[in-house]
């Protein structure tokens, strides 16, 4: 089994997000816990970006989500849902991309650096599981290339891990 994620620097985004995919494909694997396969693709995702500072996962559970597996600074550990960028887009079900988190309304700040944010909700048969939370140091660093790919590597880790089981 490969191990390795091997994406091309000079490539852009959009090449390596279809780089991406199919080796998340091989690297991702039922067989592994979903804190395995959760840490593997925060890692993946942050490796491949040098624009990402941060890559990770909150997961829900309650009212809340919780910090799940993730690549970068130390981050909050609890967020109610409805508040910051990603209790919003986990109470909305939707993707938020934010140009500059300063002029969202209720963003958690975990880092002090962090300029832009896009977060994508793990969404399966209408049911919330979590969401994928990416920040970056720049200014508008995430747009809908971002939002197309992140959500179809969304889909893939529902698809890689059982959701009938909790992790948290
Ligand atoms: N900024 C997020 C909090 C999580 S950190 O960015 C890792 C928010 O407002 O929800």
């Amino acid at each position: 089994m490969s191990e390795t994620i091997e994406i091309n620097d000079k490539f852009t985004d959009e090449e390596k997000y279809r780089e991406l995919i199919p080796q998340m494909e091989t690297l991702l694997s039922e067989d592994d816990f979903t804190v395995t396969t959760l840490s593997n693709f925060a890692a993946a995702l942050k490796q491949t970006f040098s624009k990402v500072s941060w890559a990770g996962f909150y997961l829900k559970k309650g009212d809340y989500l919780y910090l799940g597996p993730f690549q970068g600074k130390v981050a909050c550990t609890r967020i109610k849902i409805g508040q910051g960028v990603c209790g919003t887009s986990a109470f909305k079900k939707v993707t938020l991309i934010v140009p500059d988190v300063d002029k969202f309304p209720g963003h958690i700040a975990c880092d002090s650096f962090s300029r832009s944010e896009i977060v994508v909700p793990l969404v399966k048969n209408d049911e919330l599981y979590g969401v994928l939370d990416l920040d970056s140091t720049s200014y508008s660093s995430f747009n809908e290339t971002d939002k197309k790919y992140l959500e179809r590597l969304g889909q893939l880790v529902l698809e890689k891990i059982d959701c009938a089981r909790s992790v948290i």
